[in-house]
């Protein structure tokens, strides 16, 4: 299966991609995480995207597109993928297509989360990471069942991401509307556009998206 996680910050695309690599056994693709990486790492690609980031608006089309290229090329990629976080402009879905179509690969489904901008924030302001194994929380609605203590691997370290901040969300939701929203029809004509409630809770999140891929197959 070849998915498309649409939506904007804090919609939970990670969440979900999360869910669906374990469920059906397809790797989580996530462009964010990749220029994490590459930050953490002090590469030329993370010391020319850490400000961008930090300032909530998007790498350069450039670097995304060889990025993910690159990634798709990988082994763990042929048995499918879900894309998280790419295409966010009009000329990354039209590179991803010429990508696709190189590859003889189609995508099955697009599937947008959608979800009230004033919920984003209050996600964002309250997602924390385990620093060991990467599992993902929030304050409120995803909480430790121990409180500082990871529920997968037990460790007591935790991280918050440099752009979740009240400030950054504003221009990271600008950003989603004006930069990746235009993509939404590309997807619709097509033909393969799926739209689910992100408002739900997680569990419910993941039901509906179950069932959406339940009947495209
Ligand atoms: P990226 O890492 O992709 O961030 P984002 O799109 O802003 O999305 P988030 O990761 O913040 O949200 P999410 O939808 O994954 O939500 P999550 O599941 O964590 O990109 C970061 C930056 O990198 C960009 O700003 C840009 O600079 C750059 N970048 C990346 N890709 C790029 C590209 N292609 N082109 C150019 N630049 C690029 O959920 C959020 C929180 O809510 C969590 O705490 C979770 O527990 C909770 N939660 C999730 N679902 C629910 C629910 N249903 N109910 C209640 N709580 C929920
Ligand atoms: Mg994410």
């Amino acid at each position: 299966m070849k998915l498309i996680l649409l939506g904007p910050p804090g919609a939970g695309k990670g969440t979900q991609a999360k869910r669906l690599e374990e469920r059906h056994g397809i790797v989580q693709i996530s462009t964010g995480d990749m220029l994490r990486a590459e930050v953490a790492a002090g590469t030329p690609i993370g010391r020319e995207a850490k400000a961008v980031m930090e300032a909530g608006k998007l790498v350069s089309d450039d670097i995304l597109v060889r990025m993910l290229s690159s990634r798709l090329d990988k082994p763990d990629a042929a048995r499918g993928f879900i894309l998280d976080g790419f295409p966010r402009t009009v000329p990354q879905a039209q590179a991803l297509d010429m990508m696709l179509a190189g590859k003889n690969l189609s995508l099955d489904a697009v599937i947008e989360l959608q979800v009230d901008d004033a919920a984003l924030t209050d996600r964002i302001a309250g997602r924390f990471t385990c620093a060991k194994c990467g599992t993902g929380y929030h304050d409120q609605f995803k909480p430790t069942a121990k409180a500082g203590v990871c529920d997968v691997c037990g460790s007591t370290e935790f991280t918050r991401r440099a752009d979740d901040n009240r400030e950054t969300v504003g221009a990271r939701l600008d950003a989603y509307h004006k930069q990746t929203a235009p993509i939404i029809p590309h997807y619709a004509q097509a033909g393969i556009l799926q739209v689910v409630d992100g408002m739900a809770s997680i569990d419910e999140v993941a039901r509906q998206i179950d069932q959406v891929l339940a009947e495209i197959h």
